[in-house]
């Protein structure tokens, strides 16, 4: 035996040492893990693959391999479909998800789906996405409602998953009991779907993972959460969509405040419950044990076009989303590459009406997350620092992990710091075992300006 494999016999399982078993560095980890062991925690990290990004413009293209397997615990490939003729499940993208001998010639291209199951090892586990776009939720319903329909869909994803190397799945229903197609019992149909899948995942020692909404309003119309509780390994809680330009809500707002201002503990108030601190309090009180909740930390900043550039506090009138970024081309979205980009730029073609270099950064002492502003626009995102905040509050809790949203989000390549600081600076905190407490927590001494929303 050589040296390194005497020291993994005589520590125990890899998986205990940490995810900083790489390249030599298990020596230092072992020796030192101050040093080294950034990544020695016992929690999930769940990073989100989205094929889109591979049709990105350079430098900022993603594919399977920029991925740092060292940084996530769980893969999560963003998706499959549910196919509405045959009830079965099949490849969302065939062009990128599958390869030429699955397909009519010309018709799949990238073996995208195989790609990713190769990174696969004990401390990679690759699950498979399905569904997870708005309007999505008129299948699901259909399918989960039925029980044929269920069975014939549950038969057909196991022999899938085996087919290309996932070790599990994700249900990204959105939403159950909301939004077109929705219907009343989905409640209902959504346990039915979960408990037909664990059937079938147990025999294989499958991993099933739920999207979870966590809109204040929706939580109990889509989740029986104790039921639930009894098929679903993992939650994901999607707790950074809390605010975002949309026409019905056209004032500025933080996508993933850590807690509520006092103003947003009136029942009345649009940002009533709607931060990290009362969604993952609301899921724990409906029944949801704290190791099967994952907190969703997005690396994905949300930004509006202000009426008025003077106006630019939170619930400070919208009359658009942010233009779209220059890479990920979405208006409203801006990712964290983008913002920090944005920062630094001399010119901001995607901003005419910004000045390069002008940025306003400003962090709600109760939010703990920053947003920045310029002329008329306005953008709340995720930096290093309230990533930490969020790692240390599921320490705090006692959370089972994060999931983050989405791998080509962060500064992945380091053109503007190191590779991947949000997800690294997650593993950092989560091995540290730092802790923030939101509730003890004193806030307000240092408020971000704020618009008065009874007067538009
Ligand atoms: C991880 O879990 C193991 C077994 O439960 C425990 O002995 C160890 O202390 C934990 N490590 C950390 C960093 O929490
Ligand atoms: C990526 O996958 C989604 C489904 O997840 C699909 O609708 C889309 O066409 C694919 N391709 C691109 C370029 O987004
Ligand atoms: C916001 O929406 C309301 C209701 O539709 C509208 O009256 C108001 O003018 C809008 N404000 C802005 C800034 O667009």
């Amino acid at each position: 035996m050589d040296l390194l494999s005497k020291i993994i016999s005589a520590t125990g399982p890899v998986k205990m040492i940490g995810k900083g078993f790489q390249s030599g560095c298990l020596v230092v980890v072992v020796l030192f893990s101050a040093v080294c062991g950034q990544m020695n925690h016992n929690k999930t990290v769940g990073c989100y693959f989205e094929n889109w990004s591979f049709y990105r413009p350079p430098p900022v293209k993603f594919d399977i391999s920029s991925i740092d397997t060292d940084l996530c615990t769980h893969g999560i490939y963003i998706a499959a479909d549910i196919d509405d003729v045959s009830w079965t499940i099949f490849a969302a993208d065939p062009w990128f998800d599958l390869d030429s001998t699955d397909c009519e010639p010309g018709y799949c291209n990238y073996n995208g789906y195989r790609r990713f199951t190769d990174l696969a090892d004990e401390d990679f586990i690759p699950i498979l996405a399905l569904g997870g776009w708005p309007g999505s939720s008129a299948k699901f319903s259909a399918m989960a409602k039925d029980p044929i329909k269920r069975y014939t869909f549950v038969d057909s994803v196991i022999p899938f998953l085996k087919a290309y190397g996932f070790a599990g799945m994700e249900v990204r229903w959105e939403y159950p009991g909301q939004g077109e197609g929705s219907h009343p019992d989905d409640q209902e149909y959504l346990v039915r779907l979960m408990d037909a899948l664990k059937e079938r995942f147990d025999a294989e020692d499958f991993m099933l993972m739920l999207l979870v909404n966590v809109q204040a309003n929706e939580l109990e119309i889509g989740y029986d959460f104790p039921a639930l509780s009894e098929s679903v390994d993992l939650f994901s809680l999607a707790t950074y969509d809390f605010s975002y330009y949309s026409p019905d809500r056209n004032f500025t707002g933080h996508p993933s405040p850590m807690r509520s201002r006092v103003e947003e503990q009136d029942e009345s108030h649009p940002g009533y419950l709607q931060n990290i601190y009362d969604g993952v309090r609301q899921v724990l009180d409906l029944g949801v044990s704290p190791e099967k909740i994952l907190l969703g930390i997005n690396g994905e900043g949300r930004g509006f076009t202000l009426e008025d550039s003077e106006s630019n506090g939170l619930y400070c009138p919208a009359t658009d989303p942010i233009p779209a970024g220059p890479f990920t081309a979405i208006p409203g979205y801006w990712a964290y590459f983008e913002v920090l980009e944005a920062q630094s730029a001399e010119e901001l073609p995607s901003l005419p009406e910004a000045t390069p270099r002008e940025w306003s950064i400003i962090t709600d002492d109760c939010y703990q997350a920053p947003y920045m502003t310029n002329g008329p626009y306005w953008i709340g995102y995720e930096d290093v620092i309230s990533v930490a905040i969020k790692a240390n509050f599921v320490n705090f809790a006692e959370l089972g992990g994060v999931a983050f949203t989405s791998l080509d989000s962060d500064d992945f390549k380091g053109l503007y710091s190191k590779p991947y600081p949000l997800l690294t600076q997650i593993n950092k905190q989560l091995s540290a075992g730092n802790e923030f407490d939101p509730e003890t927590f004193e806030c307000g001494s240092a408020p971000a300006p704020i618009c008065d929303i009874d007067a538009f």
